[in-house]
Order: structure tokens, then sequence, then C-alpha cells
């Protein structure tokens, strides 16, 4: 028989258990949030003068990580140390190489142990101007960005925590941290920030287009590439700019959308990689990849989401007939009417937008 005075102190003590979780649970819950509060580093001092080259506009400003001087080289370490990644081989420089405009010339990029991705490595230049990052836009943001390679297996392989012990344990990293967002422990939001800094430094215009369209200079492009400009421009021939827009007082070579074209198929003529669709699961994204910029294109072959193209000629050619048909192409691609002449008309004027990379953005040099 159960004694009724027991049973009422049980179920008291179980309620009083109960209160005791939920209390533990939301002052937790407090912390974390007060964490997540106390995390949110910014740079100390005076933000930097970041000035866009020549056919770019102003960098769009970011409120809560305002690049410093101190944050811009910070990063810049960052951006070369191979610490990042977890068998200490890859940088993010090993991928995004300032030999190679920031990119890598290989199909898909090849991460630690030489494991294969799936995708090819988009450059970094001007990677400060697009509304979303990756190919499928799933990181919001620069900072967003920063922590996906460095976790992936097939990429630097490091779990952040990881990453975030090993900077602790160097003393001129804890020193140089300090330096940038004042005392306290490295975070992860703190790598985020620092990187996104040097990142958003990592500009490149003025091009011979730049200076033709822009500068007024008549004489920077030939004739060809007038003549290719022209195309690109016209509805009724190229239609590229359509996606890849010109600006009136500047060029970004994107209309920050995402778009099927058909890249990337097996001989089964199915699509290999879902694209946006993976992150949004909205049917019409299937297949669709965010419009890149056409800046040093002629310096980062081969071409499309997992390099699939090797050459601007491939590329032109792949437009001319249409892109590949598939349920979700997108309404803008359509077979062209391209002269073989008209075909080498756009190459070069694809090839006349190589731009000046900033001098300093190659491995630190420190003292
Ligand atoms: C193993 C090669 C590799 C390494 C190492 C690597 N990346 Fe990348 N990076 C890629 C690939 C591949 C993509 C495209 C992935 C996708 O779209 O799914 C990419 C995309 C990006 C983008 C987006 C660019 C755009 O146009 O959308 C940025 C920014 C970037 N990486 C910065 C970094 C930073 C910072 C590091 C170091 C923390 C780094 N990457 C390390 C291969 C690499
Ligand atoms: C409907 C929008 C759209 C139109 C029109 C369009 N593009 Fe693209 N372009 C894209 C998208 C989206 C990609 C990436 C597709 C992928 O990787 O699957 C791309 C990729 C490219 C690439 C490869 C860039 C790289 O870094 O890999 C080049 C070069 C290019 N386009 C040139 C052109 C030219 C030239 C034309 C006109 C003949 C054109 N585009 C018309 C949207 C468009």
């Amino acid at each position: 028989m159960i004694c009724p005075v027991r049973a009422i102190v049980s179920v008291s003590k179980r309620v009083l258990l109960a209160l005791l979780v939920a209390f533990i649970t939301f002052s937790c819950r407090m912390q974390k949030n007060a964490g997540i509060t106390v995390s949110a580093a910014r740079p100390v001092g005076a933000p930097a003068e970041i000035s866009a080259p020549p056919g770019l506009p102003p960098v769009p400003p970011s409120t809560d990580n305002r690049p410093t001087a101190a944050s811009i080289a910070l990063g810049h370490r960052l951006f070369y140390d191979v610490k990042l990644s977890g068998d200490e081989t890859l940088s993010c420089a090993s991928c995004h190489r300032p030999d190679r405009y920031f990119a890598d010339g290989q199909t898909v990029a090849q991460g630690v142990g030489g494991q294969f991705g799936t995708r090819n490595t988009p450059s970094v230049l001007n990677a400060a101007y697009s509304i979303a990052q990756f190919w499928d836009g799933r990181a919001a943001s620069l900072e967003a960005q920063v922590g996906g390679p460095i976790a992936h297996p097939k990429e630097m392989n490091q779990p952040h925590d990881l990453c975030v012990a090993r900077l602790n344990a160097d003393p001129s990293y804890r020193y140089e941290f300090a330096g940038v967002f004042g005392p306290g422990l490295i975070t992860m939001d703190k790598i985020e920030k620092a990187i996104a800094s040097f990142e958003r430094t990592l500009l490149s215009g003025n091009s011979p287009f730049d200076r033709y369209q822009y500068g007024g200079d008549r004489a920077a492009l030939s004739a060809a590439a007038i003549r290719g400009l022209a195309i690109f421009t016209d509805k009724n021939r190229g239609n590229c700019s359509t996606c890849h827009i010109i600006g009136e007082k500047f060029a970004l070579f994107t209309d920050g959308r995402f778009h099927n074209l058909g890249a990337g198929m097996n001989p089964d003529g199915e699509l290999t990689d879902p694209g946006r669709y993976a992150w949004t699961g909205a049917e019409a994204d299937r297949g669709a990849f965010r419009t890149p910029s056409l800046r040093n294109v002629a310096k980062t072959a081969p071409y499309m989401h997992d390099g699939s193209l090797k050459t601007l000629k491939d590329v032109v050619d792949f437009y001319a007939g249409g892109g590949n048909s598939n349920p979700h192409l997108d309404s803008e691609i359509k077979p062209l009417r391209l002269s073989a002449q008209d075909r080498l008309d756009l190459v070069s004027f694809l090839e006349s937008l190589t731009g000046e990379i900033p001098a300093n953005a190659g491995p630190p040099v420190r003292d």
C-alpha cells in the first residue's frame, strides 16, 4: 500500500526535479545567448580604407566586421596558414592560389590526402561583391563561408574546436588576435571575421574592358573584342549580359541569381549535382547555380561548377548549342546563331576581362 504522505512527497519531488531541470535548461540557454553576445567580436581600431579599382563599385559595407589594417593582416596570415587543415598540408591558398588568380586550375578541388571534391574552385577575387557565397549560394556572407572548407572532410578536414584550440596554443596568434579584437580567447567567430576582412581586399578590376568602357580609352580593346562586346550585350545574338550584367558605372558580370544551364550531365542525360535545390528544396532550383562573375575568366579555366568545360571556346560553343536540354533549363538559354568569327570575337572579349590583382595579396612577408 502506498502511504498517501509519501506519495505527495514523491510527486512534489518530481515537480521539484522538473523545475530544477527547467531552470538549468533555461540558465544554460541564457548563458549560451550571453556566450553568443560575448563572442560576437568586432575588430577594434580605425576602419581601413578599401578603395575599389576602376570598373567595380565600392565594397558592400559590413557593419559588424569593419576591416582594420590589423584584421586584414591577420586574415592574410590565416589565409596562407596550413595550420587550418587537420594534417597541416593545406591552406586556403592551396586551392585559391595567388598565381592562378585565386582559383586552382583543376577540374574539381583536391582536399587533404588528395581527395577529390565535386566542384570546381571559384576565384575568391571580388567575392566581396557576391550576395551569397559558393556555387549554390549556401553561405550568406564571407564570414559564414569560412568555416565550411575548414571542417569539410574532403577539404581541410579540421573540426572547428580543434582549429580554435590549435591557434589558441600558439602565443603569436594569441597576441595577434588580441591586437585585432581585444583581449580574450581565439574563437571561430574571430577567425571568420579576420579572413573575411582580408578577402574584402582581394579586388580585381581595371581590365582592358574597364579602361575601354568606363575610362574612355578606345584603344584598350582590340577590334575583335569590341565586336565580341556587341555580341555579348545583344539580346538577339549572345544574350550574355542578361545574366552577366554590365552596369552603367561598373560591371560585376553577374545578376546574383541562380540559373540552370544543364552543365554537368552524365552520359544518361541526368544532372549530376542538384545545385541550389539541395538548400532550398524548390523544384525550380534543381541544377541551378549562381551566375559567376566573368572577371579574369581567361585565367581560371576549366569552367562551370564542375569544371566540365575546358576552354572559353568550349563555353561559347556550349551556349551556342543552347546549353544541355533538361526540364529546368533557364528560359534565357536557347540555341544561338553565331558564326565561327562571332565565337572567336566573344572569346576575345572574355579575354579582355583580365584585370589587376592587389600587389601584396601573395603569401604574407613577415618580420
Ligand atoms: C580543397 C580546396 C579548397 C580549400 C582548401 C579552400 N577552398 Fe574555398 N572553395 C573551394 C571550392 C571547391 C569552392 C566551391 C564550393 C562550392 O561551391 O560548393 C570554394 C568556394 C570558396 C568561396 C566562395 C567563392 C564564390 O564565388 O562563391 C570562398 C569565399 C572561399 N572558397 C574561401 C576559402 C577560404 C577562406 C578558405 C580557407 C579557410 C578556403 N576557401 C579553402 C575549394 C577550396
Ligand atoms: C541565364 C543566365 C545566363 C546567360 C544568358 C549566360 N550565362 Fe554564362 N553563366 C551563367 C551561370 C548560372 C553559369 C554557371 C553555370 C554552372 O556552373 O552550372 C555561367 C557560367 C559561365 C562561364 C563560366 C565561368 C566560370 O568561372 O566557370 C562563362 C565563361 C560564361 N558563363 C559566359 C557566358 C557567355 C559568353 C554568355 C553568352 C553567350 C553567357 N555566359 C550567358 C548564367 C548565364
